[in-house]
């Protein structure tokens, strides 16, 4: 029976110390063959020699007990050790996203106006003639309607084609004094490198009593703003029309490409035009029904910041959801 013992000692693994269990303790096996020899011992010898077979059964299974548990043991320690995980190592970086540049540009703007105390305003894209229009001085058959290339519902509505008309809304909700911006979607049917049929702009709104607000206001806020998008760069105040202000003027800054030595992007004047702005027309206030006031607007394409912010050539990648351009800003 030593010998058993050591076969038992010597498995070196569960499926080893398996065979020996059969071949000890089965049906067929050693102890098994050991107890069919009762039947020839005489009477007398019966009971010592079943009692040693008993004593040497005991003594095997608890020594292969004892064995399983050792190999037991060190087959869960194995399968801790290879299924272990290091969560110190890196993983492979998820794709993430990122504020889209324009968004980021039209954040930094009211950021700006925001810190200055200007309330934050919105108004429907879908909008209606009198609002984008007539009461902004552009009455029907007029010809700087055509400066707006308008989508048209069937219905008489439109898709507005500035911020412009949230000046009117504002107006007509709340008495003066104002100090508003309306950041916002705006759409024209118009498509090539610098335009794309929605776009988004920023519109700018100060009323107050008559006299308080003067062209000087807007040109000292604007310039500092524009300093504040561009850095340090020269700006200057160009007269124009809008119907809807008067004086009216457009705004350029240095060229911030070819630092005034005439490019492409700057069409070789050393200026690029960046917004439009004035002193709001008596006949808006009318529409409204506001008296004795004064007041400033402007309005700005956040595209057009964006891209001369971040030097994009054609106006339209910033649409196309490629994400190799957007990676470009995270
Ligand atoms: N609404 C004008 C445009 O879309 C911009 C503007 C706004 C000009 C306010 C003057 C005052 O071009």
């Amino acid at each position: 029976m030593e010998n058993l013992e050591e076969k038992i000692i010597q498995a070196d693994s569960l499926e080893a110390l398996e065979k020996v269990r059969v071949e000890l303790f089965g049906k067929k096996g050693v102890l098994a063959a050991e107890f069919a020899k009762m039947k020839d011992v005489p009477g007398p010898e019966k009971k010592a020699f079943a009692e040693g077979l008993n004593k040497s059964k005991a003594a095997l299974q608890a020594s292969f007990d004892a064995r399983y548990e050792v190999l037991k043991s060190e087959e869960i320690e194995k399968v801790l050790k290879s299924e272990a995980i290091d969560v110190s190592l890196y993983g492979t970086l998820a794709q993430k996203g990122a504020l889209h540049p324009v968004m980021e540009t039209m954040d930094k703007i009211i950021d700006y106006f925001v810190a200055l105390n200007f309330a934050v305003e919105s108004g429907p894209m879908v909008e209606d003639d009198f609002h984008n229009f007539e009461a902004l001085n552009l009455p029907k058959y007029h010809p700087a309607r055509d400066m707006q290339d308008t989508f048209y519902f069937k219905d008489g509505g439109l898709l507005r084609t500035h911020t412009s008309p949230v000046q009117i809304r504002t107006m007509m909700e709340t008495k003066p004094p104002i100090r508003m911006i309306a950041p916002g979607s705006v759409f024209r049917r118009d498509y090539d490198l610098t335009h794309t049929p929605m776009f988004h702009q920023v519109e700018g709104l100060v009323v107050d009593d008559k006299g308080k607000v003067s062209f000087a206001n807007l040109k000292s806020i604007l310039t500092d703003f524009l300093q504040y998008m561009f850095g340090d760069v020269d700006v200057r105040f160009r007269p124009s029309f809008f119907p809807f202000t008067e004086p009216s003027a457009e705004v350029d800054i240095s060229c911030i490409f070819c630092a005034g030595e005439g490019c492409r992007v700057c069409s070789h004047t050393g200026w690029l035009e960046v917004l439009g702005c004035g002193i709001v027309d008596p006949n808006v206030f009318k529409a409204v029904g506001y008296e004795d006031v004064s007041g400033y607007a402007f309005g700005l394409g956040v595209e057009r910041f964006a891209m001369l912010m971040h030097k994009i050539p054609d106006l339209r990648s910033l649409f196309e959801g490629d994400i190799r351009l957007l990676e470009q800003f995270r």
